[in-house]
């Protein structure tokens, strides 16, 4: 299947709850500051941004599969790039850096990959033994609200488009991956937005993006209206995935 395009400049554009997320993840790597940070699933630069700020004598390595996300990153990160290596690639096969890192960070992406032994192993091979691996993610129970109305609109609740782990299957991979010193937990933390407007645009953007490319463009804006009208109040019930591991 073919890497999906994210739409960078509407995703920049609305008030993403990522934004707390990436930063409270940041926080949780406790950086020294000189150290080089794997970042799966960079999107448009917001946590590279801050990592640069957290890194004065540190680079950081931008690992997305969208070349508009990662236009837009280059764009946010103009200036800086001399502490910045880019890598379009996609996470739903195994890769290979070119070089080694001592910690790594992953917002909002593991849920869009199908399989997180692959995504640990990407992430174990490029760690220095000893290095942090923290991520956070949608989890196991996320946006059964959205997944709701679509099984009323099409009959068919949209499980595939998402991989929402839990803790203990988590805890697994990363022991198999080679990580120890795990914390894997689930925490609910619901999105709401101002106005249907908003909400819908939030949904298209964001959380319906994939299923949307399918559907002839026309088609696109009515089902979104359709999905958000079904779930009524203009929230997304998110449970987060967070994991805290080391390279053995
Ligand atoms: C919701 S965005 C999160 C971006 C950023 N971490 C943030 O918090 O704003 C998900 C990101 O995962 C990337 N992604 C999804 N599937 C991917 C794949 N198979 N390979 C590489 N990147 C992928 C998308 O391109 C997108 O930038």
């Amino acid at each position: 299947m073919q890497l999906i395009e994210w739409d960078a400049r509407a995703y920049d554009q609305l008030p993403l709850p990522h934004q707390r997320w990436g930063s409270a993840t940041i926080r949780r790597l406790r950086l020294a500051g000189d150290e080089t940070v794997l970042e799966l699933g960079s999107g448009t630069g917001r946590d590279a941004e801050l990592l640069l700020d957290a890194l004065p004598a540190g680079r950081v390595v931008a690992v997305d599969g969208s070349a508009q996300m990662l236009a837009q990153l280059r764009h946010r990160l103009a200036g800086r790039m001399d502490r910045v290596t880019v890598v379009r690639a996609d996470l739903r096969e195994p890769l290979i850096l070119d070089e080694p890192v001592d910690a790594a960070l992953s917002v909002a992406t593991l849920h869009w990959l199908p399989d997180h032994d692959v995504a640990f192993q990407t992430v174990a091979a490029a760690l220095r033994p000893g290095g942090r691996f923290v991520a956070e993610a949608g989890g196991a129970g996320s946006v059964d609200r959205v997944r709701a109305a679509l099984r009323t609109i099409t009959g068919d609740d949209g499980g595939q488009w998402w991989n929402f782990a839990g803790v203990d299957q988590t805890t697994c991979r990363l022991q198999r991956a080679g990580f120890t010193g795990i914390t894997v937990d689930l925490v609910p933390d619901f999105a709401i937005l101002d106005s249907s407007e908003q909400f819908e645009a939030y949904l298209a953007t964001v959380v319906l993006g994939a299923q949307l490319r399918e559907l002839p463009a026309p088609q696109r804006r009515p089902f979104v209206h359709a999905v958000a009208r079904e779930m009524g109040e203009p929230v997304i019930d998110y449970v987060r995935l967070q994991i805290d591991a080391m390279r053995a």
